[in-house]
């Protein structure tokens, strides 16, 4: 089964095809990041433009001929409900010209998913029985912009959501943090170059973060490490290139110590065979270093780091194992559609 899938939740426009939900037929993908650069943040107005005037052009490369494809996949949500528009119009709008099935999606569950894909195309049998890799129960982390949540995935389709932040995402820490420490966007990616180049133990730079939420719960707060990167930072006067880089170190410290002692208490409680990372932040080398050395307990996965951020390949994925087709006169955009349940 072929599924044609959108998403555009935030400042990307993506089409992908992929087929039984593991083998990447096509996936594009442009993005308006560029163009938000000198804002500070991204300008919903300016990404949504943008998308109007990509989705077209972005859809006709992905999937040159609908007649190839047996359903349309949408992410409806969460993200800002005028780019998440151009999408799932765009889509209905397909399902009602081809009569095809639509399966709306909903872009934070289907994160997780790009960890069934495999991005290899010629080796299509090793892609088919990619989920048999996977062994269940599995804990799925899921870190973007906007979430950091946790869930007990007791086979590809059974999901139970375990806990998530109680206010800023672990992305929405790293770039807000950036932008404190000089960066502009792509926050995560500024703090991960930085942290590189910075020489361990620094002279200049002995700051020292919390580690915040290492209770017994499966929830996270992130905007207390960003209230104290700020105490931390006032302390000096001069900002040279060796403190940037003291900070952004101990703050990717930081963050991912908490993502991985938290994800590692769920894995042990639930005797989890595998663990599964996926999301923006999922990109992020450190983070997937200090996963890696639990592979003697669990089978650790991580999609490529093109396949963490937003992509349309993960939202078909999803579709294909875990999405319902929908009459797409029921189909809307839910900005603040839920992860919980
Ligand atoms: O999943 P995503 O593309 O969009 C949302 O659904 O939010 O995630 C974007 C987030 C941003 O906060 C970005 O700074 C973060 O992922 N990110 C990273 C890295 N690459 C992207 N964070 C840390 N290290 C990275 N290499
Ligand atoms: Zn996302």
């Amino acid at each position: 089964m072929k599924i044609l899938a959108i998403e555009t939740s935030c400042d990307e426009t993506a089409a992908a095809v992929v087929e039984n939900g593991t083998k990447i037929i096509s996936n594009v993908i442009a993005s308006s990041a560029e163009m938000h650069k000198k804002y500070g943040g991204i300008v919903p107005e300016i990404a949504a433009r943008e998308q109007l005037r990509c989705v077209i052009p972005v859809l006709t490369e992905a999937c040159p001929s609908l007649t190839t494809v047996d359903a349309i996949a949408v992410a409806i949500g969460p993200g800002l409900v005028g780019s998440l528009l151009i999408g799932v119009e765009t889509a209905k709008t397909i399902a009602f010209a081809t009569g095809k099935p639509i399966i709306p999606v909903d872009h934070v569950l289907a994160h997780m998913y790009a960890n069934f894909l495999d991005s290899n195309r010629e080796n299509s049998s090793r892609a088919q029985s990619r989920d048999n890799l996977i062994g269940f129960p599995a804990i799925s982390l899921v870190v973007s912009g906007g979430h950091t949540e946790l869930y007990l995935m007791k086979s590809v389709k059974e999901l139970t959501w375990l806990g998530g932040t109680l206010d800023d995402a672990a992305g929405e820490c790293f770039d807000k943090t950036a932008r404190l420490l000089g960066f502009e966007n792509r926050g995560g990616v500024a703090i991960e170059e930085a942290a590189k180049k910075c020489k361990v133990p620094s002279a200049k730079c002995k700051v020292k973060l919390p580690r915040p939420m290492l209770d017994d719960s499966f929830n996270f707060s992130f905007s207390g490490l960003k209230t104290a990167v700020l105490r931390e930072w006032k302390k000096y006067e001069q900002h040279d290139e060796a403190l940037i880089n003291g900070f952004a170190y101990e703050i990717q410290e930081a963050i991912t110590d908490v993502l991985v002692k938290k994800t590692l208490r769920a894995a042990q409680k639930h005797q989890a065979k595998s663990i599964l990372l996926s999301g923006g932040v999922a990109a992020n080398s450190r983070l997937r270093e200090k996963f890696s050395i639990l592979h003697s307990q669990f089978s650790i996965h991580v999609p490529p780091a093109q396949l963490c951020t937003d992509n349309a390949v993960a939202i078909a994925s999803y579709a294909f194992f875990r999405g319902e087709p929908t009459d797409w006169h029921e189909i809307t955009a839910v900005p603040d559609v839920s992860v919980e349940f």
